[in-house]
């Protein structure tokens, strides 16, 4: 089976940003020049999916209308001979079809992603999760699509972090599969610390099977209260093989602001007009400041 779809829960309050994100949702913030929402489309996009569908909240048509055509925007620019602008807004609304379901209740990720399963159906998906934005060659997601095609069982992405660090994450324990590659034998969401040897956590990147749905039905509330993906994965890891990932590349926590400030800084070092300039003033405004 082929990954043609691609979940993005966008339903998040975002009070880790609070001021920012009092009234603009947080995947609005810019990342040098786009809404880091349009990072992780662009990644959709890039990883040869054909359909993206948000899980949405109240408050959040702003991300809607940045994927939407604009009639009066479009004839505003091409009337003011800024076409090349026009131009860079079509492109946007066109990169990929594009559907919204609503999350009913804040009941957390596992519920998110449950509330597109008719618009998911029979078939595997991807899901990528916003806070988290991926600098790599090729993208996390295409990653993890060329391993699917060859396991065709779920996967999760993982990273190795620092022991004291792994009260923040889903963490997995696992066998060593082959390169980069473990399959899973035990995976648990925000371990108190000491109550896991492993450090390879999850970052915001699956490749799930629909029967994930059935499982995410039954999954009672765990870590926070919320329904957690993690614990629904758990239970379809007594039926089947999950493996979890290594990806190539960096991952952002862009839904902190550290991470968004380390985001901003590796993504304006890579960008193709203003990384060279940018580069020189990093350079000169840490030797003076
Ligand atoms: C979610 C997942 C967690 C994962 C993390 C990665 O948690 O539940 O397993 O490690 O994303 O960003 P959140 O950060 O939304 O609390």
């Amino acid at each position: 089976m082929k990954v043609r779809k691609a979940v993005i829960p966008v339903a998040g309050l975002g009070t880790r940003f609070l001021p920012a994100t009092k009234a603009i949702p947080k995947e609005m913030l810019t990342v040098v020049d786009r809404p880091t929402i349009q990072y992780i489309v662009e990644e959709v996009v890039a990883s040869g999916i054909e359909q993206v569908i948000f899980v949405t909240s109240e408050g959040k048509s702003a991300i809607e209308n940045h994927f939407d055509y604009d009639f009066q925007l479009d004839t505003v620019l091409k009337m003011k001979k800024k076409n090349k602008m026009a131009e860079e807004l079509n492109h946007i609304s066109n990169l990929i079809d594009i559907v919204s379901v609503r999350q009913k209740k804040p009941l957390g990720l596992g519920h998110a992603i449950w509330s597109a399963r008719d618009v998911v159906g029979d078939e595997p998906f991807a899901v990528l999760l916003g806070d988290d934005l991926v600098l790599s060659d090729q993208p996390c997601c295409h990653q993890m699509i060329s391993l699917f095609d060859e396991v065709q069982e779920a996967i999760v992405a993982v990273q190795q972090v620092p022991l004291d660090q792994t009260s923040n994450y889903g963490i997995v324990e696992g066998r060593p599969y082959n390169d980069r590659t473990y399959k899973i034998d035990r995976m648990v969401e925000k371990p108190a610390p000491g109550t896991t040897e492993s450090n390879l956590a999850i970052i915001g990147r699956y490749i799930l099977l629909p029967e994930i749905f059935e499982m995410l039905e039954k999954t009672k509330p765990g870590h926070g209260g919320e329904i957690q993906l993690t614990d629904a994965l758990l239970q379809l890891s007594q039926q089947r093989s999950i493996y979890a990932y290594e990806f190539k590349g960096i991952r952002f926590d862009a839904g902190d602001k550290l991470g968004y400030l380390k985001a901003i800084v590796a993504f304006g070092l890579r960008h193709a007009d203003l990384g060279k300039e940018f580069r020189e003033h990093l350079k000169q405004m840490s030797e003076t400041l």
